[in-house]
């Protein structure tokens, strides 16, 4: 009899995506999994439209269409003032999340420890164990989700490679502040460490707060692989494009990996991605006072059923405590959520190393059109009544 391997083992299956697919089976509505229910911007899809008609359809470098590795560039230049070189910095890649994995297989040997903060986007603990880390967790407490100095700079040692870092972060909402990041910078310095620093959420950030790459911190330009795409801040997340910038001297190997891995990103999507990265400031702006709004509805709908919620300042989810709700697990919690309520979210246990820090918590998403908050808010309603009975 056939088992996995010893690395598919160690790891299930997701169960972000796991609550998708309940939520399907009981129609319910979908605050689980982290994509948009609205439309992406016309421009953005026209210029995908027109590149396969144009027929931009075969193969684009493995490393990525020119167009769109020196809009990647010019973008981080500009807004961040470091310097990146299209050439010999930037790698295209199938969606942040192969990002993620070329950059761990390309820097990681056996035994190499990661660092990862917790709770963590849950793609992280499978990344370093197929990638043969040895993952070291740091916790982030709420209400602030800071960590303690003093843990952090415990868990660093001879054999840590690598630190990830998300910022805004999923599932938190946190916005890591200079003086955070200046922390996580010196020790990266002192123990000669790469930091691997997703920014998915680069836009979306809420109440004057501001997205800092570490990569801008002294002398971090040269240990930074910065992760980022065109998924979250387009919403496109179906359309598998992500990159990573890095520091010349790993480019080369992040590049075989993917090479290997993927050989490379859809060729129209990735001319398409070179027009969105084009936009004026204004889209922008404009994201992120969406989401903020979103999010303040959000908020709102699971305040008003009794949920304790951690305010988030950036990112498209909210982590909530449910303990009052009387469930022992939350896995369970959620269950009946999809089931009985109609309401998809995620277990907070799944993204925590022990289950049991996540046994009182629930993440929801706000990506979502106004009537479809509006639905979860009316089924919500069931809950109360349940939790009136309880
Ligand atoms: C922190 C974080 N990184 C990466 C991803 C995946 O992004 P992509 O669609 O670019 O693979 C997600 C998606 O939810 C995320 O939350």
């Amino acid at each position: 009899m056939f088992t996995g391997s010893r690395k598919a083992t160690q790891f299930t299956e997701s169960v972000i995506r796991e609550m998708t697919r309940l939520n399907e089976l009981y129609g319910g509505v979908n605050l689980s999994q982290g994509f948009p229910d609205f439309p992406a911007p016309a421009v953005v899809k026209e210029a995908a439209c027109a590149a396969i008609a144009a027929d931009v359809n075969q193969y684009a470098v493995t490393w990525g269409a020119r167009s769109l590795r020196e809009a990647i560039a010019r973008e981080f230049t500009l807004r961040y003032g470091v310097p990146v070189v299209a050439d010999q910095q930037v790698t295209v890649c199938c969606g942040s999340t192969e990002a993620m994995m070329s950059a761990m297989l390309a820097i990681i040997d056996p035994g190499d420890e990661v660092i990862i903060f917790e709770p963590f986007y849950e793609n992280y603990g499978p990344d370093a164990i197929l990638s043969g880390a040895t993952p070291s967790y740091v916790t982030l407490r709420e209400p602030d989700w800071t960590f303690d100095p003093d843990e952090l700079a415990a868990a660093f040692n001879q054999k840590t490679k690598a630190i990830i870092i998300n910022t805004p972060n999923n599932p938190t909402g946190k916005v890591f502040t200079r003086q955070e990041l200046e922390t996580i910078a010196a020790l990266c310095r002192k123990w000669d460490v790469v930091a691997i620093s997703d920014e998915i959420y680069e836009h979306i950030i809420f109440d004057g707060h501001r997205h800092i790459p570490i990569a801008t911190i002294d002398g971090m330009a040269d240990r930074t692989i910065t992760i980022n795409g065109l998924s979250k801040t387009y919403s496109v997340t179906g359309w598998r494009v992500g990159w990573t910038i890095s520091p010349p001297a790993l480019t080369g190997a992040i590049r075989k990996v993917h090479d290997f891995l993927t050989v490379g990103a859809p060729a129209p999507l990735q001319e398409a991605g070179a027009a969105a990265l084009t936009l004026p400031d204004q889209y922008y702006g404009d994201l992120a006072a969406q989401y903020q709004r979103r999010r303040d509805a959000l908020l709102d709908i699971l305040e008003r059923h009794h949920f304790v919620c951690y305010k988030p300042y950036g990112a498209y989810y909210i982590m909530t405590d449910v303990s009052a709700f009387g469930f022992d697990d939350d896995v369970e919690f959620a269950r009946y959520l999809v089931k009985d309520v109609g309401v998809a979210a995620v277990p907070g246990s799944s993204f925590y190393k022990d289950s049991a820090s996540g046994r009182t918590k629930l993440r929801f998403c706000f990506c979502k059109r106004d009537e479809t908050l509006r639905e979860a808010d009316k089924r919500l309603e069931r809950l109360s009544a349940v939790g009136a009975a309880r």
